[in-house]
């Protein structure tokens, strides 16, 4: 398949929308640019369309997808009944990185809710998804727009190492600002239970809810037999090539113990990379925004310098570096060291 791909700018904007929206009409899939990470998108509401999604991610046919919208309005077909909570979420935190999982109506088809009885929706925010979800006039089913398992886009050059000759078009909207995916709540459990952490907190979540439960999955592995709230969470994520582990300590441990494995690379903070022989940085050691926005990026960079050790500095897990520790310990698949 030829894969079309086009920068989108202010100038050209409605143009591109347009040419976007008409292909997934049509029932193909559009790469688009998000806040978060790229999404790879299909019409919602065509199970037909959205098969496509999992074909050209390799997706497990058990992992269900965000459903994306522009108006909180277009709730009410896509959910049985809208919680007051959701409300109360939309009013604070949409357009923005959170997604909200509620009981689903009859209009989801089973290719995107992978045959649970709930739906996940999200309002995003950059102004390219916005004009190309409204030039569609549908909603978009969007998972990340990586091959399953590696590390989510947060540049276009990504999706097309990814994707080129997959899909019928990615649409380069620039580097994404938050970096990692939004975060992920359900409300079809009482208390309401984070499923994935992201750019609204879980304080965040609670100064509007009140008691917000923590899945146990956002911090630890899942044992093998227990059953995930959130199948997404239970598959190999994040994956370099390189082997990765995390190490708990100061900067002068952290420094004695990669000196010690010379052919290692330290994945560590801005200002630090003097110190090591090899090193990628992931944003400054103070700001869980700079390093949300570094991660997935900083992995993609150590593959292209073909790391093969690696040795992450600990982000830490309040407010968004919890987002950044859990996505971490997947990309190193639970190697954690304390010093
Ligand atoms: O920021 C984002 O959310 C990006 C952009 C493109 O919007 N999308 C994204 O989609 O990260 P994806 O498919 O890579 O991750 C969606 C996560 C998965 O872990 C999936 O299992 C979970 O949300 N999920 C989706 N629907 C669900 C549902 N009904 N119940 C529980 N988990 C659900
Ligand atoms: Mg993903």
């Amino acid at each position: 398949m030829q894969t079309e791909y086009i920068q989108a700018n202010e100038n050209n904007l409605t143009g591109v929308a347009q040419k976007a929206g008409c292909v997934l009409q049509n029932g193909g899939i559009v790469a688009i640019p998000t806040e978060t990470v790229y999404g790879l998108a299909a019409n919602a509401l065509n199970g037909e369309a959205v098969k496509k999604i999992f074909a050209a991610k390799g997706r497990p046919q058990d992992n269900p997808l965000i459903v994306h919208i522009t108006e909180f309005s277009e709730v009410h077909g896509l959910v049985s009944e809208v919680p007051d909570s959701a409300k109360a979420l939309a009013e604070k935190y949409w357009p923005g990185p959170l997604t909200i999982i509620m009981p689903k109506s009859e209009k989801i088809p089973d290719e995107v809710s992978a045959g649970l009885d709930t739906v996940a929706i999200r309002m995003p925010a950059h102004p390219v998804a916005r004009a190309i979800i409204k030039a569609a006039g549908v909603p978009l089913a969007a998972p990340s727009a990586n091959i399953s398992g590696r590390p989510s886009p947060t540049r276009a050059k990504y999706v097309y190492e990814d994707m080129n000759g997959k899909i019928d078009m990615i649409i380069d909207g620039g580097q994404s600002a938050v970096g990692v995916e939004s975060t992920v709540i359900t409300l079809a459990v009482n208390p309401p239970r984070l499923l994935r952490p992201g750019g609204i907190t879980v304080e965040q979540l609670r100064a509007v809810l009140g008691a917000v439960e923590v899945d146990d999955a956002v911090m630890h592995k899942l044992k093998e037999e227990a059953k995930a709230a959130s199948p997404g969470m239970k598959y190999k994520h994040y994956a370099p090539k390189a082997e990765i582990t995390v190490i708990k300590g100061g900067l002068d441990a952290f420094r004695q113990y990669v000196a010690r494995r010379p052919e290692s690379f330290a994945l560590c903070f801005e200002g630090e990379e003097a110190f090591f022989e090899n090193a990628v940085t992931y944003g400054r050691a103070d700001d869980a925004n700079s390093q949300a926005n570094r991660l997935f990026d900083a992995l993609r960079e150590l593959d292209e310098k073909g790391a093969k050790i690696v040795f992450a500095r600990d982000p830490g897990t309040s407010g968004v570096d919890l987002a950044v520790y859990n996505r971490l310990i997947r990309a190193a698949a639970f190697r954690v060291v304390t010093l």
